[in-house]
Protein backbone atom coordinates (compact mmCIF):
# COMPACT_ATOMS: atom_id res chain seq x y z
CA UNK A 1 0.00 0.00 0.00
CA UNK A 2 1.15 3.20 -1.17
CA UNK A 3 0.24 5.52 2.08
CA UNK A 4 2.13 8.91 0.92
CA UNK A 5 0.19 8.69 -2.12
CA UNK A 6 -3.12 8.50 0.02
CA UNK A 7 -1.74 11.45 2.14
CA UNK A 8 -0.99 13.31 -1.46
CA UNK A 9 -5.06 12.64 -2.45
CA UNK A 10 -6.11 14.13 0.83
CA UNK A 11 -4.01 16.64 0.44
CA UNK A 12 -5.68 17.14 -3.24
CA UNK A 13 -9.49 16.32 -2.08
CA UNK A 14 -9.22 16.82 1.54
CA UNK A 15 -11.23 13.87 2.20
CA UNK A 16 -10.37 9.58 1.35
CA UNK A 17 -13.36 7.34 1.34
CA UNK A 18 -13.75 5.45 3.82
CA UNK A 19 -11.32 2.58 2.41
CA UNK A 20 -8.54 4.59 2.07
CA UNK A 21 -9.37 6.06 5.39
CA UNK A 22 -9.05 2.62 6.82
CA UNK A 23 -5.43 2.20 5.62
CA UNK A 24 -3.66 5.23 6.31
CA UNK A 25 -5.11 5.34 9.87
CA UNK A 26 -4.06 1.70 10.10
CA UNK A 27 -0.94 2.32 8.42
CA UNK A 28 0.87 2.38 11.35
CA UNK A 29 0.44 0.59 14.82
CA UNK A 30 0.48 2.23 18.12
CA UNK A 31 0.19 0.37 20.85
CA UNK A 32 1.41 0.49 24.15
CA UNK A 33 4.16 2.83 26.31
CA UNK A 34 6.17 5.22 23.76
CA UNK A 35 9.56 3.33 23.02
CA UNK A 36 12.69 5.66 21.61
CA UNK A 37 11.88 4.82 17.61
CA UNK A 38 8.67 6.43 17.94
CA UNK A 39 9.48 9.00 19.79
CA UNK A 40 12.78 9.93 17.24
CA UNK A 41 10.05 10.66 14.29
CA UNK A 42 10.14 14.38 14.30
CA UNK A 43 13.57 14.43 15.45
CA UNK A 44 14.95 16.96 13.78
CA UNK A 45 12.95 19.59 13.96
CA UNK A 46 13.04 20.14 17.42
CA UNK A 47 15.74 19.00 20.20
CA UNK A 48 14.34 16.30 21.54
CA UNK A 49 15.47 14.58 24.70
CA UNK A 50 18.33 12.13 23.59
CA UNK A 51 19.20 10.42 26.46
CA UNK A 52 16.36 7.74 26.02
CA UNK A 53 16.83 7.06 22.25
CA UNK A 54 20.07 5.43 20.76
CA UNK A 55 21.66 6.64 17.39
CA UNK A 56 19.84 3.14 15.96
CA UNK A 57 16.48 4.86 16.55
CA UNK A 58 17.50 7.77 14.44
CA UNK A 59 18.48 5.83 11.63
CA UNK A 60 15.32 3.57 11.26
CA UNK A 61 13.15 5.58 11.95
CA UNK A 62 14.43 8.79 9.53
CA UNK A 63 11.73 7.80 7.34
CA UNK A 64 7.93 6.96 7.82
CA UNK A 65 4.14 7.55 7.25
CA UNK A 66 4.30 9.20 9.94
CA UNK A 67 6.68 11.65 9.60
CA UNK A 68 5.47 11.93 5.80
CA UNK A 69 2.22 13.13 7.16
CA UNK A 70 3.79 15.38 10.04
CA UNK A 71 6.55 16.72 7.76
CA UNK A 72 3.39 17.78 5.50
CA UNK A 73 0.90 18.92 7.91
CA UNK A 74 3.54 21.66 9.18
CA UNK A 75 4.45 23.10 6.03
CA UNK A 76 -0.01 23.10 5.27
CA UNK A 77 -0.15 24.97 8.89
CA UNK A 78 3.07 27.54 7.91
CA UNK A 79 1.44 28.42 4.81
CA UNK A 80 -1.91 29.43 6.48
CA UNK A 81 -0.84 30.61 9.63
CA UNK A 82 3.16 31.83 9.02
CA UNK A 83 4.84 30.97 12.89
CA UNK A 84 2.03 32.81 14.34
CA UNK A 85 1.02 30.88 17.35
CA UNK A 86 -2.34 32.02 19.24
CA UNK A 87 -2.87 31.13 22.52
CA UNK A 88 -6.00 30.72 24.47
CA UNK A 89 -6.32 31.48 28.30
CA UNK A 90 -7.89 28.58 29.74
CA UNK A 91 -9.87 29.28 32.99
CA UNK A 92 -11.35 25.76 34.86
CA UNK A 93 -14.39 27.47 36.27
CA UNK A 94 -16.19 24.69 38.18
CA UNK A 95 -14.87 21.08 39.12
CA UNK A 96 -18.64 20.36 39.77
CA UNK A 97 -20.10 18.14 37.10
CA UNK A 98 -23.40 16.21 36.68
CA UNK A 99 -21.86 13.44 34.54
CA UNK A 100 -20.32 10.55 34.88
CA UNK A 101 -18.20 10.15 32.50
CA UNK A 102 -15.99 6.60 32.28
CA UNK A 103 -12.72 8.37 31.53
CA UNK A 104 -12.72 11.51 33.54
CA UNK A 105 -11.60 12.81 36.91
CA UNK A 106 -14.20 15.08 37.29
CA UNK A 107 -16.85 12.74 37.12
CA UNK A 108 -19.73 13.17 39.95
CA UNK A 109 -19.16 9.20 41.59
CA UNK A 110 -15.63 10.64 42.05
CA UNK A 111 -16.40 11.63 45.70
CA UNK A 112 -12.24 11.93 46.56
CA UNK A 113 -12.32 15.40 44.73
CA UNK A 114 -12.81 18.64 46.64
CA UNK A 115 -15.05 20.26 44.31
CA UNK A 116 -14.82 24.36 43.74
CA UNK A 117 -16.73 26.92 41.51
CA UNK A 118 -15.37 30.57 40.88
CA UNK A 119 -17.44 33.26 41.45
CA UNK A 120 -17.42 35.99 38.31
CA UNK A 121 -15.28 37.95 40.47
CA UNK A 122 -12.68 35.27 40.13
CA UNK A 123 -13.16 34.64 36.23
CA UNK A 124 -13.05 38.52 35.70
CA UNK A 125 -9.70 38.26 37.58
CA UNK A 126 -8.00 35.70 35.34
CA UNK A 127 -9.43 37.24 32.77
CA UNK A 128 -7.58 40.96 33.70
CA UNK A 129 -4.30 38.55 34.75
CA UNK A 130 -4.45 36.78 30.97
CA UNK A 131 -5.17 40.41 29.38
CA UNK A 132 -2.29 41.92 30.82
CA UNK A 133 -0.21 38.58 29.71
CA UNK A 134 -1.47 38.61 26.13
CA UNK A 135 -4.13 36.65 25.78
CA UNK A 136 -7.20 37.79 23.59
CA UNK A 137 -9.20 34.36 24.29
CA UNK A 138 -10.60 33.51 27.34
CA UNK A 139 -11.57 29.76 27.58
CA UNK A 140 -14.41 29.11 29.92
CA UNK A 141 -14.47 25.37 30.93
CA UNK A 142 -15.92 23.71 33.67
CA UNK A 143 -18.02 20.38 34.81
CA UNK A 144 -21.85 20.56 33.68
CA UNK A 145 -22.55 22.65 36.96
CA UNK A 146 -25.92 24.10 37.33
CA UNK A 147 -24.62 26.53 39.41
CA UNK A 148 -24.01 28.35 35.95
CA UNK A 149 -27.46 28.89 35.15
CA UNK A 150 -28.31 31.02 31.77
CA UNK A 151 -28.46 34.45 33.85
CA UNK A 152 -25.46 33.62 35.60
CA UNK A 153 -22.96 32.68 32.53
CA UNK A 154 -24.96 35.76 30.50
CA UNK A 155 -23.57 38.30 32.96
CA UNK A 156 -20.14 36.91 32.94
CA UNK A 157 -19.39 36.29 29.32
CA UNK A 158 -21.09 40.21 28.87
CA UNK A 159 -18.80 41.60 31.79
CA UNK A 160 -15.88 40.13 29.83
CA UNK A 161 -16.65 41.44 27.07
CA UNK A 162 -17.69 44.74 28.00
CA UNK A 163 -14.33 45.02 29.87
CA UNK A 164 -11.88 43.57 26.89
CA UNK A 165 -13.79 44.52 23.55
CA UNK A 166 -11.04 42.91 22.01
CA UNK A 167 -11.19 39.17 23.14
CA UNK A 168 -13.17 36.65 22.26
CA UNK A 169 -15.00 34.11 24.53
CA UNK A 170 -14.89 30.83 23.96
CA UNK A 171 -17.25 28.27 26.37
CA UNK A 172 -17.25 24.60 27.07
CA UNK A 173 -19.48 23.90 29.04
CA UNK A 174 -20.89 20.37 27.71
CA UNK A 175 -24.46 20.17 26.88
CA UNK A 176 -27.19 22.52 27.26
CA UNK A 177 -30.31 23.63 25.86
CA UNK A 178 -30.81 25.26 22.17
CA UNK A 179 -32.18 28.07 24.51
CA UNK A 180 -29.29 28.62 26.25
CA UNK A 181 -26.38 28.48 23.97
CA UNK A 182 -28.79 31.14 21.59
CA UNK A 183 -28.98 33.20 24.70
CA UNK A 184 -24.84 32.41 26.17
CA UNK A 185 -24.17 33.39 21.89
CA UNK A 186 -26.48 36.90 22.23
CA UNK A 187 -24.33 37.79 25.23
CA UNK A 188 -21.71 38.01 23.54
CA UNK A 189 -19.97 34.53 23.24
CA UNK A 190 -17.36 33.74 20.10
CA UNK A 191 -16.95 30.01 20.15
CA UNK A 192 -17.78 26.84 21.97
CA UNK A 193 -15.81 23.44 22.43
CA UNK A 194 -17.61 20.27 22.72
CA UNK A 195 -15.94 17.46 21.97
CA UNK A 196 -17.59 15.16 20.30
CA UNK A 197 -15.35 11.88 22.15
CA UNK A 198 -15.85 9.32 19.67
CA UNK A 199 -17.92 9.04 15.93
CA UNK A 200 -19.23 5.89 16.39
CA UNK A 201 -22.37 5.77 18.70
CA UNK A 202 -21.57 1.90 20.24
CA UNK A 203 -18.40 3.04 21.32
CA UNK A 204 -19.90 6.76 22.93
CA UNK A 205 -21.92 4.11 25.10
CA UNK A 206 -18.82 1.86 26.11
CA UNK A 207 -17.03 5.33 27.45
CA UNK A 208 -20.12 6.71 29.20
CA UNK A 209 -23.08 5.57 31.29
CA UNK A 210 -26.43 5.11 29.72
CA UNK A 211 -28.01 8.17 31.02
CA UNK A 212 -25.84 10.00 27.97
CA UNK A 213 -26.67 10.08 24.76
CA UNK A 214 -24.54 10.44 21.65
CA UNK A 215 -27.32 11.71 19.72
CA UNK A 216 -27.81 14.86 21.54
CA UNK A 217 -23.72 15.52 21.95
CA UNK A 218 -23.76 15.50 18.07
CA UNK A 219 -27.15 17.22 18.01
CA UNK A 220 -25.18 19.82 20.06
CA UNK A 221 -22.43 20.62 18.07
CA UNK A 222 -24.91 21.08 14.49
CA UNK A 223 -27.37 23.56 17.02
CA UNK A 224 -23.93 25.88 18.09
CA UNK A 225 -22.83 25.86 14.39
CA UNK A 226 -26.56 26.96 13.45
CA UNK A 227 -26.37 29.32 15.88
CA UNK A 228 -23.60 31.13 14.72
CA UNK A 229 -20.95 30.32 17.19
CA UNK A 230 -16.78 29.31 15.68
CA UNK A 231 -17.37 25.51 16.86
CA UNK A 232 -14.80 23.04 18.31
CA UNK A 233 -15.21 19.01 18.11
CA UNK A 234 -12.87 16.71 19.19
CA UNK A 235 -12.03 13.35 20.38
CA UNK A 236 -9.20 11.27 22.58
CA UNK A 237 -7.10 9.52 20.99
CA UNK A 238 -6.42 6.16 22.11
CA UNK A 239 -9.56 5.95 24.33
CA UNK A 240 -10.30 2.74 25.68
CA UNK A 241 -12.27 -0.01 23.08
CA UNK A 242 -11.21 2.59 20.28
CA UNK A 243 -10.47 0.83 16.90
CA UNK A 244 -9.15 2.54 13.68
CA UNK A 245 -12.72 2.08 12.35
CA UNK A 246 -13.93 4.13 15.25
CA UNK A 247 -10.80 6.49 14.10
CA UNK A 248 -12.11 6.54 10.54
CA UNK A 249 -15.64 7.39 11.76
CA UNK A 250 -14.13 10.17 13.64
CA UNK A 251 -12.52 11.72 10.15
CA UNK A 252 -15.48 11.48 8.31
CA UNK A 253 -17.47 13.32 11.02
CA UNK A 254 -15.23 15.85 11.24
CA UNK A 255 -15.27 16.57 7.49
CA UNK A 256 -19.24 16.27 7.76
CA UNK A 257 -19.10 19.21 10.35
CA UNK A 258 -16.04 21.49 8.74
CA UNK A 259 -15.96 22.58 12.69
CA UNK A 260 -13.30 26.01 12.70
CA UNK A 261 -11.62 23.94 16.11
CA UNK A 262 -10.51 20.20 16.34
CA UNK A 263 -9.14 19.24 19.81
CA UNK A 264 -7.28 16.50 20.66
CA UNK A 265 -5.29 14.95 22.66
CA UNK A 266 -4.49 11.53 24.24
CA UNK A 267 -6.53 9.94 26.69
CA UNK A 268 -4.36 9.61 30.18
CA UNK A 269 -6.04 7.36 32.65
CA UNK A 270 -7.04 8.94 36.01
CA UNK A 271 -6.83 6.83 39.00
CA UNK A 272 -10.43 7.70 40.93
CA UNK A 273 -12.24 6.57 37.48
CA UNK A 274 -13.27 3.41 36.04
CA UNK A 275 -11.16 3.36 33.56
CA UNK A 276 -8.04 3.73 36.27
CA UNK A 277 -6.06 0.34 34.90
CA UNK A 278 -6.64 1.35 30.89
CA UNK A 279 -4.04 2.29 28.53
CA UNK A 280 -3.36 5.87 27.91
CA UNK A 281 -3.21 7.05 23.85
CA UNK A 282 0.39 7.44 22.12
CA UNK A 283 1.98 10.56 22.00
CA UNK A 284 3.06 9.38 18.38
CA UNK A 285 -0.50 8.51 17.52
CA UNK A 286 -2.07 11.64 18.47
CA UNK A 287 0.84 13.60 16.50
CA UNK A 288 -0.24 11.48 13.53
CA UNK A 289 -4.11 12.00 13.74
CA UNK A 290 -3.29 15.70 14.71
CA UNK A 291 -1.25 15.92 11.19
CA UNK A 292 -4.31 14.42 9.32
CA UNK A 293 -6.73 16.51 10.87
CA UNK A 294 -4.66 19.45 9.51
CA UNK A 295 -3.86 17.82 6.10
CA UNK A 296 -8.05 17.29 5.36
CA UNK A 297 -9.02 20.97 6.94
CA UNK A 298 -6.14 23.39 5.99
CA UNK A 299 -7.36 26.21 7.95
CA UNK A 300 -8.85 24.46 10.97
CA UNK A 301 -7.54 25.89 14.56
CA UNK A 302 -5.81 22.83 16.27
CA UNK A 303 -4.25 23.02 19.65
CA UNK A 304 -1.49 20.87 20.74
CA UNK A 305 -2.99 19.90 23.99
CA UNK A 306 -2.28 19.71 27.76
CA UNK A 307 -2.75 16.50 27.41
CA UNK A 308 -0.08 15.98 24.94
CA UNK A 309 2.43 17.32 26.98
CA UNK A 310 1.75 15.44 29.63
CA UNK A 311 2.55 12.40 27.99
CA UNK A 312 5.31 13.89 26.36
CA UNK A 313 7.77 16.67 28.11
CA UNK A 314 8.13 18.18 24.58
CA UNK A 315 4.52 17.21 23.91
CA UNK A 316 3.01 20.77 23.04
CA UNK A 317 6.25 21.67 20.79
CA UNK A 318 5.58 18.35 18.83
CA UNK A 319 2.34 18.95 18.24
CA UNK A 320 2.95 22.41 16.59
CA UNK A 321 5.64 20.63 14.39
CA UNK A 322 3.07 17.75 13.68
CA UNK A 323 0.40 20.90 12.11
CA UNK A 324 -1.10 22.58 15.21
CA UNK A 325 -0.86 26.36 15.73
CA UNK A 326 -2.80 26.86 18.93
CA UNK A 327 -1.40 26.72 22.78
CA UNK A 328 -4.41 26.27 25.36
CA UNK A 329 -2.03 27.20 28.67
CA UNK A 330 -3.89 27.28 32.11
CA UNK A 331 -5.12 30.77 33.73
CA UNK A 332 -7.43 29.51 36.41
CA UNK A 333 -6.39 30.58 39.94
CA UNK A 334 -3.16 28.08 41.30
CA UNK A 335 -5.11 27.38 44.36
CA UNK A 336 -7.76 25.48 42.49
CA UNK A 337 -5.68 23.88 39.33
CA UNK A 338 -4.65 20.62 41.13
CA UNK A 339 -8.34 19.90 41.55
CA UNK A 340 -9.73 20.20 37.98
CA UNK A 341 -7.54 17.21 37.03
CA UNK A 342 -8.99 15.29 34.33
CA UNK A 343 -6.24 12.84 34.37
CA UNK A 344 -3.29 12.03 36.42
CA UNK A 345 -0.08 14.22 36.18
CA UNK A 346 -1.73 16.73 34.42
CA UNK A 347 0.91 19.27 33.62
CA UNK A 348 1.28 23.18 34.71
CA UNK A 349 -0.80 23.03 37.75
CA UNK A 350 1.51 24.58 40.17
CA UNK A 351 2.39 27.78 38.00
CA UNK A 352 1.69 30.83 38.37
CA UNK A 353 -0.11 32.02 35.03
CA UNK A 354 3.13 34.70 33.86
CA UNK A 355 5.21 31.92 34.43
CA UNK A 356 3.29 29.51 31.97
CA UNK A 357 3.09 32.14 29.86
CA UNK A 358 7.08 33.14 29.82
CA UNK A 359 7.79 29.23 29.57
CA UNK A 360 5.73 28.93 26.09
CA UNK A 361 7.07 31.75 24.98
CA UNK A 362 10.66 30.28 25.22
CA UNK A 363 9.34 26.52 24.36
CA UNK A 364 7.69 28.13 21.56
CA UNK A 365 10.71 30.63 20.19
CA UNK A 366 12.84 27.37 20.14
CA UNK A 367 11.29 25.31 17.58
CA UNK A 368 11.24 28.41 15.12
CA UNK A 369 7.57 29.76 15.79
CA UNK A 370 6.36 33.00 17.92
CA UNK A 371 3.23 33.46 20.38
CA UNK A 372 1.24 36.37 18.31
CA UNK A 373 -1.09 38.67 20.73
CA UNK A 374 -4.24 38.10 18.60
CA UNK A 375 -7.96 37.14 18.92
CA UNK A 376 -6.91 34.04 16.66
CA UNK A 377 -10.17 33.36 14.62
CA UNK A 378 -10.55 30.88 12.06
CA UNK A 379 -9.22 32.55 8.84
CA UNK A 380 -12.98 32.30 7.29
CA UNK A 381 -14.81 33.05 9.94
CA UNK A 382 -14.52 36.89 10.78
CA UNK A 383 -17.84 37.95 12.90
N1 LIG B 1 -17.87 19.53 30.50
C1 LIG B 1 -17.37 20.03 29.27
C2 LIG B 1 -17.58 19.03 28.17
O1 LIG B 1 -18.11 17.97 28.39
O2 LIG B 1 -17.23 19.34 27.03
C3 LIG B 1 -15.93 20.47 29.33
C4 LIG B 1 -15.02 19.77 30.25
S1 LIG B 1 -14.55 18.13 29.73
C5 LIG B 1 -13.73 17.58 31.17
C6 LIG B 1 -13.25 18.50 28.56
C7 LIG B 1 -12.63 17.34 27.82
O3 LIG B 1 -11.68 16.70 28.63
C8 LIG B 1 -13.53 16.23 27.40
O4 LIG B 1 -14.20 16.55 26.23
C9 LIG B 1 -12.56 15.04 27.24
O5 LIG B 1 -12.28 14.77 25.88
C10 LIG B 1 -11.32 15.49 28.00
N2 LIG B 1 -10.95 14.50 28.99
C11 LIG B 1 -11.67 14.11 30.07
N3 LIG B 1 -11.05 13.10 30.72
C12 LIG B 1 -9.91 12.84 30.05
C13 LIG B 1 -8.86 11.89 30.19
N4 LIG B 1 -8.89 11.00 31.17
N5 LIG B 1 -7.83 11.90 29.32
C14 LIG B 1 -7.81 12.83 28.32
N6 LIG B 1 -8.78 13.72 28.12
C15 LIG B 1 -9.83 13.74 28.95
FE1 LIG C 1 2.88 25.95 32.14
FE2 LIG C 1 5.30 25.57 30.91
S1 LIG C 1 3.37 25.98 30.07
S2 LIG C 1 4.86 25.85 33.04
Amino acid sequence: MDYEKLIDILEREHDLSEEQWRAVIGAQKFTGSVSGSQVSTLRDWAEVDTETDSETDIVDNTYSVVKYANDKARNIARKVFGNRIYIRGLIEISNYCRNNCYYCGIRRDNKALVRYRLTKEDIMECAKQGYGLGYRTFVLQGGEDGYYSDEVMCDIISSIKKAYPDCAVTLSLGERSRESYKRMYEAGADRYLLRHETGDKDHYQTLHPDEMSYDNRIECLWTLKEIGYQVGCGFMVGSPGQSVDHLVKDMKFIKKLEPQMVGIGPFVPHHETPFANETQGTYEQTLYMMSLIRIMLPEVLLPATTALGTINPRGREMGILAGGNVLMPNLSPVSVRKLYELYDNKICTGDESAECRNCLNSRVQRIGYEIVTDRGDAPSFVR
